[in-house]
This record gives structure tokens, C-alpha cells and sequence, in this order.
């Protein structure tokens, strides 16, 4: 089959090679093979092509995160059909930018006849990230301010769109005035250029000098450090990521005497955890998305061939949403 595999460590560029002849990958007992129709691309998979990523794949691997397809072979306990159409995280090292890529089962979704692969396949993380955290770990209401930051981005595009589906009041942030439009788009009260203002000064105008009360931050670093000047009286800073590149830490007495929580959240580990609460999570997203209410922002569709560039041009701030690979089907 047809695969783009990382056989050493470095930039997508110089590492990623479009192979024709990779083995079609077998699903273990607990696995589906599903062929894609779609893979989305992630933050992550710079970081996978890099050797910098939480999970670290033996080489030779396939990377890509998330795909939409249909299952076409399943092992004996997956509990999947075969010709299921589902939206999944693919198992590494076989990943999703492959003409077939091998998923557990509970990594799986079954996805209605209406919703398209290419949808599919650009919702999955996003959305379920954004839900796990405004809601299971942010405990965000109705009438509160959540300030998104890099929010024309992947994850941070669904959760301007939740936050206001859950009645906050959305303030996003985002690197330039081409973005800063997108998340009003999107649906963001008030949308900052956080490359050319204040965003912690501009938070406090807005809110009557209270700050925020849930932060969404998937950038860390600098953006993290701000953030810390504009959370509200009982604020939770939800730690989602860290695409700015550097780690962060907070003086612990601050979050005495301001009274605030940090949160982490990692969407990766509720399928092994807790997969009944993430059915639930996945039954309310599609709702949302078949009321009209939510729908994934979607950057371009690439060809295979485009994968490397595309990695690159997410990974240097280049993309406002999601970068959807249309894998050709075998
Ligand atoms: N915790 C979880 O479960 C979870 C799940 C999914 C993703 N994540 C993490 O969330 C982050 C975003 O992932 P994503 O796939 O949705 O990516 P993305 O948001 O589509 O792209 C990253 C965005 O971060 C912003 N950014 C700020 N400083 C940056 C820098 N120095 N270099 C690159 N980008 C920078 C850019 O937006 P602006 O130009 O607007 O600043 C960029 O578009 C990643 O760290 C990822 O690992 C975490």
C-alpha cells in the first residue's frame, strides 16, 4: 500500500518518504484496519516526525493522528463490523497517512451516513478536547467568560464554537488580523491580535477588570505566562498544550492568593479510562453538528503528495484550522 513513513528523526520535510510497497498493516484482536478516507493533521505530527512527541513510535513509522474510513478487517474482540464507517485514532506505527491505517477499537466511532469523512476526520480531536475541557475539567457555565487562545487553530477553533453552544461569553485570541477574523467567524464576542496587543490588559477592559473565568490555553509559553495576569477570582487555566513550544510553571503562591486552578487535560487517555463517558461525549458532539451548531473549520484538503509541506506550514503557524488529507483510496 501506499504510506508516508518516517524511517529517521528530524523536520517533516527532510524525513517524510511517500513509500508505494508498506505492508497492508493486520489488525491485533482488540484492532480494526480501516481504510481512510480521510486523515486530519495534528500539532502532533511534527512532533511524531521529530521524536519530540509524548508517544514515540519505533522507526519505521506511519504518523497521522486521526482519520475517517471504513473498517475493512477486524480482529476477534474489537466488537467492530467489518464495512463500519467510523472516525478513529489510528495506533502508531501504523498511522493514518496510509492508504490503511490499524486503530483499537475503543479509538473508534461510529459515524452516520450524513457526516463526510473529510468532517469526520477534522472533528474528532478537536472537538472531543474541547469538550473533556470546557465541560469535564473546566466545569465552564453558562454566563462565564472563556478566553480561547489560538483560536482560528485546530483545537482552538472547536472550542470557540463549545464555548458559546454552553453560553459563556468567548474571547479568543490568535496571531494576526487574518485569524483575529476567522474566530469572530467562528462565533468569538471579541477576538484579539495577541501578536500586536495586550491581550491580558484587553481581557481585564472586557470584563470589567475581572479577568477570565475558564482560559483554554493550547499555546503555553509566553501565552501562559499572560494568561496568569487575566484569570479570574475562582478562574481555572485549562494546560491543553503547548504549540508555543516552551513548558510552563506557575508560582504556587499565586494560585493561593488569586485564587485560581490549573487543569490539565489529555483527551488520549479517556478511551482507556473511561470510554462510556467519551460515547457520551461523541453522541453530544454529533448532535451539535447535525443541528448546525458546530462544524469543523477546515483549512485545506491535500493530496498525499502534500503531506510534508502541509506539516510544516501547520506546525509554522501557516493554517487556521484543520489540514485534511484525501487519501486515495486503494
Ligand atoms: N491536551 C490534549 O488532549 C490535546 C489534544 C489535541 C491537541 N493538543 C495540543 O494542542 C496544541 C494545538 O494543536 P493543534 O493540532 O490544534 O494545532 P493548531 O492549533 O492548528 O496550530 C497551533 C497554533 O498555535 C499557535 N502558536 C502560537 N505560538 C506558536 C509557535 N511558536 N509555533 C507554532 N504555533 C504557535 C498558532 O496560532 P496563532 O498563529 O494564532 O498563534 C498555531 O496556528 C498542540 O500543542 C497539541 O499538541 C492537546
Amino acid at each position: 500500500m501506499r504510506a508516508w513513513r518516517v524511517n529517521t528523526h528530524g523536520g517533516p520535510q527532510e524525513v517524510l518518504a511517500l513509500e508505494e510497497e508498506v505492508p497492508v498493516p493486520e489488525p491485533a484482536a482488540d484492532q480494526v484496519r480501516i481504510r481512510v478516507g480521510a486523515a486530519a493533521l495534528n500539532f502532533g505530527d511534527d512532533l511524531l516526525c521529530r521524536g519530540t512527541y509524548q508517544l514515540r513510535p519505533e522507526l519505521p513509522f506511519t504518523p497521522g493522528l486521526e482519520v475517517a474510513g471504513e473498517v475493512v478487517a477486524a480482529g476477534d474482540q474489537a466488537g467492530i463490523a467489518e464495512g463500519t464507517r467510523v472516525m478513529g485514532v489510528p495506533a502508531l506505527p501504523a498511522g493514518g497517512l496510509a492508504e490503511y491505517a490499524l486503530a483499537d477499537a475503543r479509538n473508534c466511532y461510529a459515524i452516520p451516513p450524513t457526516l463526510p469523512d473529510r468532517d469526520a476526520a477534522a472533528m474528532l480531536i478537536p472537538f472531543q478536547t474541547g469538550h473533556i475541557a470546557l465541560h469535564q475539567r473546566g466545569g465552564l457555565k453558562s454566563g462565564e467568560t472563556l478566553l480561547v487562545h489560538a483560536g482560528a487553530g485546530g483545537v482552538g477553533s472547536a472550542a470557540i464554537q463549545l464555548g458559546k453552544v454552553a453560553g459563556a461569553r468567548v474571547i479568543a485570541t490568535a496571531g494576526g488580523p487574518e485569524k483575529v477574523a476567522i474566530c469572530r467567524e467562528l462565533g468569538a464576542d471579541l477576538a484579539i491580535d495577541y501578536l500586536a496587543e495586550d491581550f491580558p490588559a484587553r481581557v481585564r477592559e472586557a470584563t470589567g477588570g475581572e479577568g477570565a473565568d475558564v482560559i483554554y490555553d493550547p499555546v503555553g509559553g509566553d501565552v501562559f505566562e499572560k494568561s496568569r495576569k487575566c484569570v479570574a477570582w475562582h478562574g481555572r487555566i485549562l494546560v491543553v498544550g503547548f504549540a508555543g513550544g516552551a513548558m510552563v510553571s506557575a508560582p504556587m503562591n499565586q494560585l493561593l492568593f488569586r485564587n485560581y486552578s490549573l487543569v490539565g487535560v489529555y483527551m488520549g487517555e479517556y478511551s482507556h479510562r473511561d470510554r462510556p463517558f467519551l460515547d457520551r461525549v461523541h453522541a453530544e458532539i454529533l448532535a451539535l453538528y447535525a443541528d448546525g451548531r458546530i462544524k469543523p473549520l477546515i483549512h485545506a484538503g491535500v493530496p498525499m503528495e502534500g503531506v510534508p509541506a502541509a506539516i510544516a506550514g501547520l506546525a509554522g503557524r501557516a493554517t487556521a484550522g484543520k489540514v485534511v488529507v484525501e487519501v486515495v483510496k486503494a
